[in-house]
């Protein structure tokens, strides 16, 4: 297995590019199982997620035609040949689920297996067999998969998601483009890569409105048609690398950035000592002073701080001067990162789904362990700042999300490898 070699180097000062969001593309792709005519997106990310998430639509029947470097996708699903999405595809990615609303809504049936993912709490997918139920689906669940069929096709109706979830939004939202009538979502997610898809499926002829509030309301059509559309920035690769000059001082141009994608991430950034400009290029992080200040970080849907950049603002915080207390929110058992950033000196301690984190002076290097997507690039950016070499092992997980990573880092001055395996 590849690991990646990082040794502290001082200041990182320079741009970083930053890509299409992952899990903006995850829920863009599957979009194309509702037209038979091409849905091509640009900006993609170059990611295993993504690959992942290509094979499982190739599976389904969708003819998918990537340019040169991948970052252009043309996707045609003319006809949906196999409504099954199988166990041994669904279990690499979680976001699979979301080809289960729209198979269902086009052709009333499909079979998804219920999904894997990173191993961060039980993640189940009741909320998104509830919306789908409100829309007259009907659902056996059976020998590990999900069983749907809306004979006659999905129609109209309201649900109230009685906690926010970004994957049940995506999911019924794309059902009820199709389904006869009016859907009201309520309590829907508001993320950034909402509204993305919305303006998406607007492309492709579908009736929504209120995409980014917490109602959403669609008006069913009989179909949708072809579209391109480019995905929307990464905020959460964004935030990543606003930690690195943050963590090693200097001052980074982070491009394509823009403020309103992270900004209740930016005030905490800011709040610990670092100076944020947005430029027409992006924004530009820098870190003046010696040490960051401590902050308290509560995760939240958006607009509050993602779940999504906890580990990597737990990295920051353990040189902070004083004591920081980070609240996780959204998921249990998300702070698996905690014990190997112990491993390179932090002091954290962790009491159910509240850590508490007292800065020290200096992390030192450490051979670690990445255990979930997140978690490994919050190892990266705490190995950038430690003294000495840092091995992280386990680096499957972050290619799931980040492309680049190497390279991205070691154009602003960082010492950073990646060893293949033997
Ligand atoms: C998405 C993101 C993930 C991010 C998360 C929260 C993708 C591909 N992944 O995941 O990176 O961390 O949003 O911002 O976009 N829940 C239920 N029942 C359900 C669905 C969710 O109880 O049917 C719970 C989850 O366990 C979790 C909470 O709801 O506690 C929020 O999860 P959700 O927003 O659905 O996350 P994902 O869409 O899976």
């Amino acid at each position: 297995m590849d690991s990646i070699h990082v040794t502290g180097n001082g200041p990182l000062n320079g741009e970083i590019p930053i890509a299409g969001a992952k899990n903006a593309c995850l829920t863009l792709m599957p979009a194309t199982l509702l037209s038979d005519e091409p849905l091509i997106l640009t900006n993609a990310p170059r990611l295993s997620d993504i690959r992942t998430m290509s094979m499982l639509l190739e599976s389904l029947g969708c003819e998918i035609t990537p340019n040169a470097d991948g970052t252009v996708q043309e996707l045609r699903t003319a006809q949906i040949t196999n409504h099954k999405a199988e166990y041994d595809i669904v279990r690499k990615m979680r976001a699979s689920i979301l080809v289960l609303g729209p198979m269902l809504a086009r052709d009333g049936q499909a079979t998804v297996s219920l999904p894997g993912g990173c191993a961060i709490g039980a993640r189940p997918v009741d909320l998104h067999l509830r919306a789908l139920e409100a829309m007259g689906a009907e659902l056996d669940l059976r020998d590990g998969y999900v069983h749907a069929t809306a004979r006659g096709g999905l129609r109209g109706g309201t649900f109230e998601f009685p906690i926010v979830s970004v994957g049940a939004t995506e999911n019924a939202l794309m059902a009820a483009t199709l389904a006869k009538g009016t859907t009201v979502l309520k309590n829907a997610a508001r993320e950034p890569e909402i509204v993305d898809l919305a303006l998406c499926l607007s492309r492709m002829g579908a009736q929504i409105d209120g995409a980014g509030t917490d109602t959403i309301t669609v008006q069913g059509v009989d179909r949708l048609h072809g579209a391109t559309h480019a995905v929307v920035t990464d905020r959460i690769e964004l935030g990543t690398y606003m930690l690195a000059p943050a963590i090693c001082g200097g001052r980074v141009l982070l491009k394509g950035g823009r403020r309103d994608l992270v900004s209740a991430f930016c005030v905490k950034l800011e709040e610990a000592g670092i100076g944020i400009e947005e430029t027409p290029d992006g924004l530009v992080v820098e870190r003046k002073g010696n040490r960051v200040r401590p902050v308290n970080v509560v995760t939240e849907p958006f607009p509050g701080f993602p779940t999504d950049l906890q580990a990597q603002m737990m990295a920051l915080l353990c040189t902070a001067d004083g004591t920081s207390v980070l609240e996780e929110r959204i998921f249990e058992n998300r702070f698996m990162h905690a014990p190997e950033l112990t491993r390179m000196g932090a002091r954290i301690d962790v009491q159910g789904g509240t850590a508490t984190v007292q800065g020290v002076d200096r992390l030192r290097g450490a051979p670690v362990m990445a255990t979930d997507l997140r978690a490994s690039v919050s190892l990266i950016l705490a190995a950038l700042a430690a003294e000495g070499e840092t091995v992280v092992n386990r680096v499957y997980h972050l290619d799931r999300g980040y492309e680049q990573v190497e390279q991205k880092l070691s154009a602003c001055g960082a010492k950073i490898e990646r060893v293949k395996a033997a």
